[in-house]
């Protein structure tokens, strides 16, 4: 079985367990790029989107009575995924203070369906500018969140840890979080200037090893050659970003082509990193007694 607690590994994207759900998530991909998508197209973005709906399912909270909260949501893929199969699905991010013109801005407001070109259900959506950090929900509020490529952006470990606080807070007893972003392959903490990059040990203190949560499985760090090999300077990859945004406004995940596949792994320096994917499941009443 792939693990749920796993760094993004090549080999994952044609897993039994993983391959089905990519496909599902984006029909459009396989319209775009051929029957054979994602091999020879691997993504990171797309891993981590399918490992978040596939956690959800597995662990039992998708389904049509559950209220899902996006944190840091942008217009990712996730969001609109979500609207065909739960209850009602909360993308909040700062979207009115645009965050680099590449994520979150108010265009989800006013016209989302421009970032989505597969079905999904308006009517299940709600989009709220909210801080990470002082969530504007009461306690117990939500079957699952999800949080992809965000948390690195907070700040330094003390805002981490307050929006870890709030996530645990508005997450309802026996809900489950699923959490993507960076993890450090090599080279010195912290990571990027306003990009923290984490290890084993700094996810374990942050997240993982909250008393209030149980990971769905202990964290597999390790990470394939075959993966490693393929890692791509950060500048090469944030040029294809800037292009793209230049030439359409802002990002279309839709529209994103890179030159070069698989797209996983990022070097800066010393540092090379790519994404982790993190599934927790906040304890019952009972277990807490
Ligand atoms: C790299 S983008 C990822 C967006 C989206 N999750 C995705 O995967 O496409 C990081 C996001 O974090 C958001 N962000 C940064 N600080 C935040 C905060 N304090 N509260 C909420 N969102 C925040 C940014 O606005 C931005 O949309």
């Amino acid at each position: 079985m792939l693990p749920y607690n796993k760094v993004c590994e090549v080999e994952d994207f044609t897993h039994p367990d993983l391959l089905p759900v990519l496909r599902e998530v984006y029909p459009h991909e396989l319209s775009r790029f051929g029957q054979n998508w994602p091999i020879g197209r691997e993504y990171r973005k797309e891993w981590e989107v399918a490992m978040s709906i596939r956690a959800f399912r597995d662990l039992g909270v998708l389904h049509p009575n559950a209220d899902v909260l996006g944190i840091g949501a942008g217009t990712e893929p996730t969001i609109f995924y979500l609207t065909n199969h739960v209850h009602r699905v909360y993308a909040t991010d700062l979207y009115l203070q645009e965050w680099q013109s590449e994520s979150a801005n108010v265009g989800m407001f006013l016209n989302p369906d421009r970032y989505w070109p597969s079905l999904w259900n308006p009517r299940r959506l709600v989009v709220q500018h909210m801080n990470a950090l002082d969530l504007k929900y009461e306690d117990d509020s939500f079957d699952a969140i999800f949080s992809s490529s965000s948390i690195e952006h907070f700040g330094g470990h003390d805002e981490i840890r307050q929006a870890v606080k709030e996530m645990a807070r508005v997450l309802k007893p026996g809900g489950v979080l699923s959490l993507a972003t960076e993890f450090r392959l090599a080279g010195p903490s912290p990571g990027m200037p306003g990009c923290l990059i984490f290890d084993e040990a700094e996810l374990t203190g942050l997240v993982l090893g909250s008393a209030l949560w149980e990971p769905a499985n202990p964290l597999v760090a390790s990470c394939s050659a075959l993966t490693r090999s393929a890692e791509r300077p950060y500048t090469e990859l944030l040029a294809v970003v800037q292009a793209h945004v230049a030439e359409y406004g802002e990002l279309f995940y839709h529209k994103l082509v890179w030159p070069e596949y698989p797209c996983l792994g990022l070097t800066y320096g010393p540092l090379a990193w790519t994404s982790v994917h993190l599934a927790i499941r906040k304890q019952s009443r009972q277990d807490s007694l």
